[in-house]
This record gives C-alpha cells, sequence and structure tokens, in this order.
C-alpha cells in the first residue's frame, strides 16, 4: 500500500513524533555534509498551480541533496484540471517519477491525485490545508522549547489552511491552540468540530487578539489574503483592523513569547518589521526547517525512514 501525505493526520502520533526525529537526524546529516544518498536514482515531480519560494526549494534542494531529482512543473506546464484532467496526469507523472509533490487550489484536486496516483503524493499546500508547512513549524518549536508540554499558540489573523493544518495537528497531539480573527474569518466548522471531538486538545476561537495572546508560548500570523484572494486584500485590510501582530500585541501574551510566521509576509499589514526583525523571531528557523521536515517526511512516505 502506497502512503500520502495529504493532511497532518494521514499520520498517528506516533508517526509525527518519529518524523521529527527523523527530522533531526537527517538535518545533522546535512549540517555535517554527510554523504547521505537515500533518493539515488529516484525522481521526484513538483506540481505547482501556485506560485512559491519556500516550498519549491526546500522539495528541489532537500530531494537533489539525498541523492534523487526533483522537476519542478509550473502553472502554466500541466495547467492541472484545465488543460488535462486530473486523474490522468495522475497516472502518467506516476508513470515517470517514484513521488509527487502537489501545489494546488482545489483540496480535492489533490486527493483525487492521489486517488489515481500509484506513486506517493504529498500536499504542498492547497485552499484548505498546508501540512508540510505546519509540520516544520511544530519541529523549529521543538527544538526551541525542548519539549511540547503545557504549549499555548496563539495564532491571530484569518482562519484559513494554516489554521486547518493546526487544527488537525491539535487532533494527534495535544495543544492549547486559539485562532482569534474577526467575525466571519473563522477556520472550516467541520474540521473544528472534529478537532474538539477528538478531545485532545484545547481549542478556543476568540474575536479579540489582546486576551487571545495572554499567556502564549508563540504567537502566529499568516497573510490576510491568501493566494487566490488577493482581490479581496482591500476589504480585508478594513475587516483585520486590530489584528496586526506588532509590539503592542506580542507584549500582551505577558511572557517571552516566539513569533513565527510561515512567510511570506506582507510587512506593515499582519505584521511589522519591528517583529519580524526582533528577537523574539523564529520565522528564518522556520523557513530553514521547511527543507528537513519534508526530507523526513519523504523517507517515511517512500518506505525509507
Ligand atoms: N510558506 C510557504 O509555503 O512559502 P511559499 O509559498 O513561498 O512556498
Ligand atoms: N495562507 C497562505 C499561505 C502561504 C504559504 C496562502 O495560502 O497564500
Amino acid at each position: 500500500m502506497k502512503r500520502d501525505f495529504l493532511h497532518i493526520t494521514d499520520f498517528t502520533a506516533d508517526e509525527i513524533h518519529e518524523t521529527f526525529a527523523l527530522a533531526r537526524e537527517v538535518k545533522a546529516r546535512f549540517k555535517a555534509r554527510e554523504d547521505y544518498k537515500p533518493f539515488k536514482d529516484h525522481t521526484m515531480a513538483m506540481i505547482f498551480a501556485k506560485p512559491s519560494a519556500r516550498t519549491r526549494i526546500s522539495f528541489e534542494t532537500g530531494f537533489f541533496r539525498m541523492g534523487g531529482h526533483a522537476l519542478y512543473l509550473g502553472p502554466s506546464d500541466i495547467s492541472i484540471g484545465k488543460r488535462e484532467a486530473v486523474k490522468d496526469i495522475a497516472r502518467v507523472v506516476a508513470r515517470y517519477n517514484d513521488v509527487i509533490m502537489a501545489r494546488l487550489f482545489s483540496h480535492d484536486h489533490v486527493l483525487e491525485m492521489a486517488q489515481y496516483s500509484s506513486v506517493p503524493v504529498i500536499n504542498g499546500l492547497t485552499d484548505y490545508n498546508h501540512p508540510c508547512q505546519i509540520m516544520a513549524d511544530m519541529f523549529t518549536i521543538l527544538e526551541h522549547r525542548g519539549h511540547f508540554r503545557d504549549l499555548k499558540i496563539a495564532y491571530v489573523g484569518d482562519g484559513n489552511n494554516i489554521v486547518h493544518s493546526w487544527l488537525r495537528l491539535a487532533q494527534r497531539l495535544p495543544l492549547h491552540f486559539v485562532c482569534a480573527c474577526p467575525p466571519g474569518y473563522q477556520p472550516d466548522s467541520k474540521t473544528l468540530a472534529e478537532t474538539r471531538q477528538a478531545g485532545l486538545s484545547e481549542i478556543e476561537i476568540s474575536h479579540d487578539p489582546r486576551t487571545a495572546v495572554q499567556g502564549a508560548d508563540i504567537v502566529y500570523t499568516d497573510v490576510w489574503a491568501s493566494m487566490g484572494q488577493k482581490e479581496e486584500a482591500q476589504q480585508r485590510k478594513e475587516r483585520f483592523k486590530g489584528f496586526q501582530v506588532n509590539d503592542e500585541l506580542m507584549a500582551a501574551t505577558g511572557k517571552e513569547s516566539l513569533f513565527m510566521h510561515c512567510l511570506p509576509a506582507e510587512r506593515g499589514v499582519e505584521t511589522t518589521d519591528s517583529v519580524i526583525e526582533s528577537a523574539a523571531s523564529i520565522v528564518f528557523d522556520e523557513a530553514e526547517n521547511r527543507m528537513h521536515a519534508q526530507n523526513a517526511i519523504l523517507l517515511k512516505i517512500c518506505g525509507k525512514g
């Protein structure tokens, strides 16, 4: 049975912990420039329907350094769902490659791709979620804190794909997760209900960022208008007034909190230069760890880890 990684919940809690341990091991091998080539003579097709810096670079570099070759297929190369049906391209690409990584608009498309592909499929972001990002984020938190105990994460901003992956992680690991968003911008109600039903984590939705961040170990934000929503950017700037993560909001945690952002950031909008450049900010550790966490995910779903 081939494995896919489309949601964090595709892994058990044990597999998530194993992935973090593997990420730490592979990161050390990379830092030591060890000759480590588990993907020698393997290829990975990377299908992008949306733009990317981190996802493309971290997957391509990571796979190359593990001995493989990654192919970048941009929005105009495949035109998924337009030039060709998802179920056709999934079967074609799987005939040439050992693994597929896809960044698509529609989550249904990535599900369909995994259904028809005979090789593992990794979700590199859809409108619904971004599982590789949140695996890298949690790995980064583990590096900084050394443990996950009593962890409060306050997410301030849009209840978007990033939040859905945090909620999925909260179905597997115990977290106190608060999402502070304007009314009307809450995360998906089904995902929220499933997370609460899982009964493992404390989940809150708030419309008051100042209260939400009190006692938070991590303050996390993301753009107010995601890819595909940029025409709403101006309207969202109005609706999200008061939700900017600035020095004042960071001080409202009342403790030495860390600041995280998946990037790309719109400086001066959802957060400020001052916060991104502050000692509390771990955004570049987070970006680097995309590569190490994804390498571990690749090894696990390809039966090498
Ligand atoms: N965080 C993230 O996925 O960045 P890119 O959109 O640049 O890949
Ligand atoms: N929510 C953002 C995340 C980018 C990594 C988007 O979907 O554009």
